[in-house]
Protein backbone atom coordinates (compact mmCIF):
# COMPACT_ATOMS: atom_id res chain seq x y z
CA UNK A 1 0.00 0.00 0.00
CA UNK A 2 3.10 2.16 1.10
CA UNK A 3 3.38 2.49 -2.69
CA UNK A 4 0.05 3.38 -3.92
CA UNK A 5 0.26 6.02 -0.90
CA UNK A 6 3.26 7.48 -2.28
CA UNK A 7 2.32 7.66 -5.80
CA UNK A 8 -0.55 10.16 -4.43
CA UNK A 9 2.02 11.96 -2.60
CA UNK A 10 3.97 12.96 -5.28
CA UNK A 11 0.33 13.78 -7.25
CA UNK A 12 -0.21 15.84 -4.85
CA UNK A 13 2.84 17.64 -5.08
CA UNK A 14 2.56 17.63 -8.79
CA UNK A 15 -1.02 19.45 -8.22
CA UNK A 16 0.83 22.45 -5.86
CA UNK A 17 3.26 22.56 -8.46
CA UNK A 18 0.28 23.91 -10.98
CA UNK A 19 -1.72 25.61 -8.57
CA UNK A 20 1.43 27.51 -7.45
CA UNK A 21 3.24 28.01 -10.25
CA UNK A 22 0.59 29.30 -11.90
CA UNK A 23 0.43 32.02 -9.01
CA UNK A 24 4.68 32.19 -9.37
CA UNK A 25 5.15 32.58 -13.18
CA UNK A 26 3.07 35.54 -13.64
CA UNK A 27 4.97 37.82 -10.75
CA UNK A 28 6.76 39.95 -13.29
CA UNK A 29 4.11 39.76 -15.44
CA UNK A 30 1.87 43.18 -16.22
CA UNK A 31 -1.48 41.49 -16.20
CA UNK A 32 -2.42 38.82 -13.93
CA UNK A 33 -4.76 36.45 -14.78
CA UNK A 34 -7.00 33.80 -13.40
CA UNK A 35 -5.77 30.36 -15.46
CA UNK A 36 -7.23 27.10 -15.87
CA UNK A 37 -4.23 25.62 -14.19
CA UNK A 38 -5.04 27.19 -10.74
CA UNK A 39 -8.62 25.17 -10.82
CA UNK A 40 -6.84 21.97 -11.98
CA UNK A 41 -4.40 22.07 -9.53
CA UNK A 42 -6.71 23.05 -6.54
CA UNK A 43 -8.55 19.98 -7.72
CA UNK A 44 -5.79 17.80 -7.92
CA UNK A 45 -5.25 18.61 -4.43
CA UNK A 46 -8.22 17.94 -2.89
CA UNK A 47 -8.39 14.98 -4.57
CA UNK A 48 -5.37 13.63 -4.13
CA UNK A 49 -5.70 15.07 -0.05
CA UNK A 50 -8.62 13.21 0.21
CA UNK A 51 -7.48 10.08 -0.92
CA UNK A 52 -4.76 10.01 1.52
CA UNK A 53 -7.05 10.91 4.16
CA UNK A 54 -9.23 7.89 3.15
CA UNK A 55 -5.83 5.46 3.58
CA UNK A 56 -4.86 7.04 6.54
CA UNK A 57 -8.05 6.76 8.74
CA UNK A 58 -8.94 3.34 7.01
CA UNK A 59 -6.14 1.84 8.62
CA UNK A 60 -4.65 0.77 5.24
CA UNK A 61 -1.00 2.16 6.13
CA UNK A 62 -1.14 1.13 9.44
CA UNK A 63 -3.05 2.26 13.03
CA UNK A 64 0.59 4.03 13.94
CA UNK A 65 -0.19 6.83 11.12
CA UNK A 66 -2.60 9.34 12.36
CA UNK A 67 -4.03 12.06 10.77
CA UNK A 68 -4.25 15.99 11.97
CA UNK A 69 -7.63 16.21 11.64
CA UNK A 70 -7.37 20.64 12.75
CA UNK A 71 -4.84 20.58 10.18
CA UNK A 72 -6.29 18.87 7.42
CA UNK A 73 -9.57 20.89 8.36
CA UNK A 74 -7.96 24.05 7.87
CA UNK A 75 -6.04 23.03 4.28
CA UNK A 76 -10.03 21.38 3.03
CA UNK A 77 -11.53 25.19 3.63
CA UNK A 78 -8.65 26.69 2.01
CA UNK A 79 -8.71 24.41 -0.94
CA UNK A 80 -12.35 24.66 -1.54
CA UNK A 81 -11.98 28.35 -1.09
CA UNK A 82 -9.02 28.45 -3.87
CA UNK A 83 -11.06 25.93 -6.20
CA UNK A 84 -14.07 28.87 -6.15
CA UNK A 85 -12.22 32.13 -6.47
CA UNK A 86 -10.09 30.14 -9.59
CA UNK A 87 -13.52 29.12 -10.87
CA UNK A 88 -15.32 32.46 -10.44
CA UNK A 89 -11.84 34.20 -11.83
CA UNK A 90 -11.76 32.05 -15.14
CA UNK A 91 -14.76 32.96 -15.86
CA UNK A 92 -14.54 37.36 -15.46
CA UNK A 93 -13.25 38.90 -17.89
CA UNK A 94 -9.06 38.76 -17.29
CA UNK A 95 -6.78 40.29 -15.53
CA UNK A 96 -8.04 39.43 -11.99
CA UNK A 97 -5.18 40.91 -10.13
CA UNK A 98 -6.97 40.41 -7.03
CA UNK A 99 -8.22 36.83 -7.08
CA UNK A 100 -4.52 35.97 -8.71
CA UNK A 101 -2.71 37.16 -5.38
CA UNK A 102 -5.67 35.96 -3.13
CA UNK A 103 -5.28 32.50 -4.94
CA UNK A 104 -1.43 32.32 -4.21
CA UNK A 105 -1.86 33.89 -0.96
CA UNK A 106 -3.97 31.00 -0.35
CA UNK A 107 -2.37 28.42 -1.89
CA UNK A 108 0.92 29.57 0.24
CA UNK A 109 -0.89 29.68 3.42
CA UNK A 110 -1.96 25.69 2.56
CA UNK A 111 2.16 24.76 2.19
CA UNK A 112 3.03 26.76 5.41
CA UNK A 113 0.22 25.10 7.28
CA UNK A 114 1.17 21.72 5.88
CA UNK A 115 4.76 22.19 7.55
CA UNK A 116 4.05 24.12 10.35
CA UNK A 117 1.06 22.30 12.22
C1 LIG B 1 -3.73 24.17 -1.80
C2 LIG B 1 -3.95 23.07 -1.14
C3 LIG B 1 -2.89 22.20 -0.51
C4 LIG B 1 -1.53 22.38 -0.42
C5 LIG B 1 -0.70 23.55 -0.93
C6 LIG B 1 -1.00 21.22 0.29
C7 LIG B 1 0.34 21.03 0.57
C8 LIG B 1 0.88 19.91 1.12
C9 LIG B 1 2.29 19.67 1.36
C10 LIG B 1 3.41 20.69 1.07
C11 LIG B 1 2.40 18.45 1.91
C12 LIG B 1 3.73 17.76 2.34
C13 LIG B 1 4.15 18.20 3.72
C14 LIG B 1 3.83 17.21 4.77
O1 LIG B 1 3.80 16.02 4.49
O2 LIG B 1 3.68 17.64 5.94
C15 LIG B 1 1.09 17.87 2.04
C16 LIG B 1 0.79 16.64 2.56
C17 LIG B 1 -0.48 16.16 2.77
N1 LIG B 1 -1.68 16.78 2.45
FE1 LIG B 1 -1.86 18.54 1.51
N2 LIG B 1 -2.03 20.36 0.61
C18 LIG B 1 -3.20 20.92 0.14
C19 LIG B 1 -4.47 20.41 0.26
C20 LIG B 1 -4.78 19.25 0.95
C21 LIG B 1 -6.12 18.76 1.19
C22 LIG B 1 -7.40 19.47 0.72
C23 LIG B 1 -6.00 17.61 1.90
C24 LIG B 1 -7.06 16.71 2.44
C25 LIG B 1 -8.33 16.79 2.21
C26 LIG B 1 -4.58 17.34 2.09
C27 LIG B 1 -4.05 16.26 2.73
C28 LIG B 1 -2.71 15.97 2.86
C29 LIG B 1 -2.17 14.78 3.48
C30 LIG B 1 -2.99 13.63 4.06
C31 LIG B 1 -0.78 14.88 3.40
C32 LIG B 1 0.23 13.84 3.87
C33 LIG B 1 1.06 14.26 5.03
C34 LIG B 1 0.31 14.69 6.23
O3 LIG B 1 -0.14 13.85 7.01
O4 LIG B 1 0.19 15.93 6.45
N3 LIG B 1 -3.88 18.38 1.51
N4 LIG B 1 0.17 18.79 1.54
Amino acid sequence: MDIVYNIVLVLHFVGLAMLLGAFLVQLNSKEKNVTRWMFDGAMTQLLTGLIMVGMLESGAMGESEEVNHIKIGIKLVIVIVVAILAAVGRRRQQPQPTLWLLIGLLALANVVIAVFV
